[in-house]
């Protein structure tokens, strides 16, 4: 019986050892560990042993199992080593590499980026005011008197019932006009303490007096998203709006058209040309819509535009009272501002057209990989 173990184990760690891959050693391990293997149907004879010695055949049969199943391991991680090893040579160090999809700024984020630099080269500096706002600044400082119709226009939404006694409900801003009076609060409080620190006289430091001292300059490029109840191929609930604000001592229209035409120059090319035309807007007098020659047919008409144009967005000399509003004395300040929309001036650009605004927050790939 010890010589049988003995030479089972003999052959099985031969065998093992010349096994060149995993399959041969599964085989080798069933034949003699298996239900009927070699080994095992010898084990099930150990009942034939005379009693006195069952128990040191019994301890060396074990013995004999364990070395075949340790060589089996064994010999697996040899072979797992030698495939690694193998892989490893087979690298070829000069072949050119898998390069990962490289992901870039979304459209928005990018159009968002040049339309600051362009402003920033004459000064208008990017500010960010809250895009969960009270009524107060998004529409009352703006000039519109409570319950006036015109609020039907923003198409607002509200996020709570609760009303603060001062500055009303909180809303998700429906445009960016927002950030005007509270730049201009921004710009006066700063001004007031500078003359308190220097001890000028001339300057009112109390807040009720509105401001009419030296250096008021203003230049406020605010980017946000904005919110209004509105979806369809052309609108989202979610769209983003650059507002300009320029406040300073005799700043009239000819500045505004000025800074138009450079934006419009800038950021649609050289070819493009822009107007301006009444409208109406609370906080602003006189108010303006303004139109940029289209870029498909550059002003002669055609399918896409209305007679060779296309609506760019609102602008408009500050209303007095809005400049009241934001502590700022009419009678000796003056400014205009200007609201358009990210997206639209995107679409506007030549070479991009999207048929459904949408697409731009869907998040998918296909339609982003595009740009
Ligand atoms: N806030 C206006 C809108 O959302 C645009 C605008 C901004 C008009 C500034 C005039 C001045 O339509």
């Amino acid at each position: 019986m010890e010589e049988k173990l003995m030479s089972l184990k003999n052959d099985a760690v031969s065998l093992i050892l010349d096994a060149s891959d995993e399959k041969t050693l599964e085989e080798i391990k069933l034949q003699f560990l298996g239900r009927s293997g070699r080994l095992t149907l010898t084990l099930k004879e150990i009942t034939k042993v005379p009693l006195e010695r069952r128990a040191e055949v019994g301890s060396l049969a074990n013995e004999v199992k364990q070395s075949v199943e340790e060589a089996i391991e064994r010999q697996k991680q040899i072979l797992k080593h030698q495939t690694i090893k193998v892989r490893k040579q087979t690298l070829d160090v000069t072949n050119p590499g898998i390069k990962p999809p490289l992901g870039h700024l979304h459209l928005i984020t990018q159009a968002m980026e040049e339309i600051t630099s362009i402003f920033d080269k004459i000064g208008f500096t990017r500010v960010r005011y809250p895009e969960v706002e009270w009524d107060y600044y998004a529409f009352t400082a703006l000039n519109f008197p409570e319950n006036h119709p015109a609020r039907d226009d923003w198409e607002t939404f509200f996020t709570t019932e609760q009303t603060d006694s001062e500055k009303g409900q909180i809303i998700l801003t429906p445009h960016t006009s927002s950030g005007q009076v509270r730049e201009m609060e921004r710009s006066v409080a700063k001004l007031r303490e500078l003359a308190r620190e220097r001890s000028e006289t001339g300057v009112d430091g109390s807040k009720d007096k509105l401001y009419s001292g030296p250096d008021l300059s203003i230049r406020m490029l605010n980017i946000a998203k904005c919110y209004r109840r509105q979806s369809d191929v052309s609108h989202t609930q979610m769209f983003h709006q650059f507002e300009g604000l320029c406040v300073g001592e005799n700043i009239s229209i000819v500045h505004l058209k000025g800074v138009l035409d450079y934006f419009v120059k800038s950021y649609f090319g050289e070819n493009r040309t822009s107007r301006i035309r009444p409208y109406h807007f609370q906080f602003t007098e006189p108010s303006f819509e303004i139109d940029v020659t289209c870029g498909v047919c550059l002003g002669k008409g055609c399918k896409l535009c209305k007679a060779g144009w296309l609506e760019m967005g609102g602008a408009g000399m500050v209303h007095p009272n809005v400049l009241t509003y934001g502590g700022i004395d009419p009678k000796k300040y003056s400014g205009f501002a200007f609201g358009w929309g990210v997206e639209r001036v995107l679409m506007m650009k030549e070479g991009i057209e999207i048929d459904d605004l949408r697409l731009l927050y869907s998040n998918k790939l296909e339609f982003l990989e595009q740009f």
